[in-house]
């Protein structure tokens, strides 16, 4: 699983899935068959390890209420609607998709099975003939639809989230008339940081660019600022968009059910003129079947669940990822994470060697996403941890204890 585009000049390069081979044969932690989960521990063969991989950050997957939900709506829509959305939508789609704009404050949403199939459906028709910009450390899949555009005929840029003046320079040089359209991710999926968005819309809407967010791991997680929210996350988990003060003016946000919610179902956040063009013109309403009724009902009663709970969650979330960050801190460990979420990478630099950390922390019982070439290029090896709230106070305890033997053996520095 690579989370970011491809580097240009080796994609294709036999020596890539060599390398890729060798991971498979020597990492535990790629490509791992797991033979049960209790809670976040996870046993492979008879190594019980504790999860800091899964994106399930508010604990839903396992939440009793949500569970007990699924039975009664399977009872009543059986296991698969099995429509494509355009020839039929269980009324559970309309519930949803109304909750959802509701919770957002967007103006419609529509949704479908996962963010992978909006992004290589939806960009290259936004995109058109006309022009679209990936932001550098975007999403893989992100990237994906963004060639996909080029491919019927868009041009296709690459920028810098954290050069918005380049970004302007871009937009400013375009001929009038065609669509221009810029694409990033909302939370990154890597680094856990958030975006200036206030500025990048700004300078969209300035150079009448549509800015197209992908915030898979900011929905659920952060939301609109408010006196009474519960930690710095926010409240409400409502996103990236309304965590940054912004309005969905010029901007079509798509978020995903698939990490905080645990659910397989994705959304746009998106004017409804643009859903019931989409209705047709994306390929996923008419062609793609549905999400099972099992993924409709868990999202329905996850958004119940937020209403009720969810700002407690984030607390004991966000309060469980400062103790992981301050430990990094006190072991003066580098890590890409400075916004405080529960994506927490930390970068080898080259001075490390990914497969003995990974040994090394297989045998602590700690499991993590690896980043590891060619997963992602070379100079951004590293291993992120990422925390949900089912992780125990107990598991964050092991989990400091195996950094602080890793900084003892590795000399693990940021070389960027
Ligand atoms: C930023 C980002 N976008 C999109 C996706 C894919 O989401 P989905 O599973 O809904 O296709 C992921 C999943 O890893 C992601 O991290």
């Amino acid at each position: 699983m690579r989370d970011t585009a491809p580097p240009t000049t080796d994609a294709r390069h036999p020596a890539r899935w060599e390398d890729l081979d060798r991971l498979r044969r020597t990492s535990p932690m790629c490509d791992a068959v797991l033979d049960e989960v209790d809670g976040r521990h996870i046993r492979s063969g008879d190594h019980w390890l504790v999860d800091f991989a899964s994106c399930n950050y508010l604990g839903f997957d396992r939440d009793p209420e949500i569970i007990a939900a699924i039975e009664p709506a399977v009872r009543r829509w059986g296991t698969h609607p099995s429509w494509s959305r355009l020839l039929g939508s269980p009324r559970l789609y309309v519930d949803i998709e109304e909750r959802l704009a509701a919770l957002l404050g967007a103006p419609d949403t529509l949704l479908l099975p996962t963010a992978t199939l909006i992004h290589a459906s939806v960009i290259p028709v936004l995109a058109g003939q006309g022009h679209v910009f990936v932001e550098a450390a975007a999403h893989r899949t992100v990237y994906d639809g963004c060639l996909a555009a080029k491919g019927k005929g868009a041009t296709l840029h690459r920028f810098r989230a954290d050069l918005p003046g380049e970004l302007e320079t871009l937009l400013s040089r375009l001929p009038p008339g065609p669509p221009a359209l810029v694409c990033l991710d909302g939370v990154n999926s890597m680094s856990g940081n958030i975006p200036d968005l206030p500025a990048l819309a700004a300078i969209c809407r300035g150079g009448n660019a549509t800015l197209y967010v992908d915030d898979a791991h900011g929905f659920g997680v952060v939301g609109e600022r408010a006196p009474s929210e519960s930690c710095p996350y926010g409240a409400r988990g409502n996103s990236v968009v309304r965590h940054t003060g912004e309005t969905y003016d010029g901007i079509v946000l798509v978020g995903g059910f698939s990490k905080a919610y645990s659910s397989l179902l994705a959304f746009l956040a998106l004017p409804t003129r643009l859903k019931n063009r989409l209705k047709v013109d994306a390929g996923p309403y008419l062609y793609s079947g549905p999400s099972p009724t099992a993924s409709l009902a868990t999202a329905l009663a996850g958004l119940e669940v937020n209403e009720r709970r969810g700002d407690a969650v984030r607390a004991g979330l966000y309060r469980k990822t400062v103790r992981v960050l301050d430990h990094l801190r006190e072991l003066g460990l580098p890590t890409l994470n400075t916004d405080r979420l529960p994506i927490v990478e930390v970068p080898l630099g080259g001075g490390a060697d990914i497969d003995a950390v990974a040994a090394y922390l297989w045998e602590r019982g700690i499991y993590v996403t690896l980043a590891a070439y060619p997963l992602v290029p070379r100079d951004q090896v590293g291993f992120r941890v990422q925390i949900t709230a089912l992780n125990s106070d107990a598991d964050i305890d092991q989990l400091n204890d195996a950094l602080t033997g890793l900084s003892e053996r590795f000399a693990l520095t940021d070389g960027r």
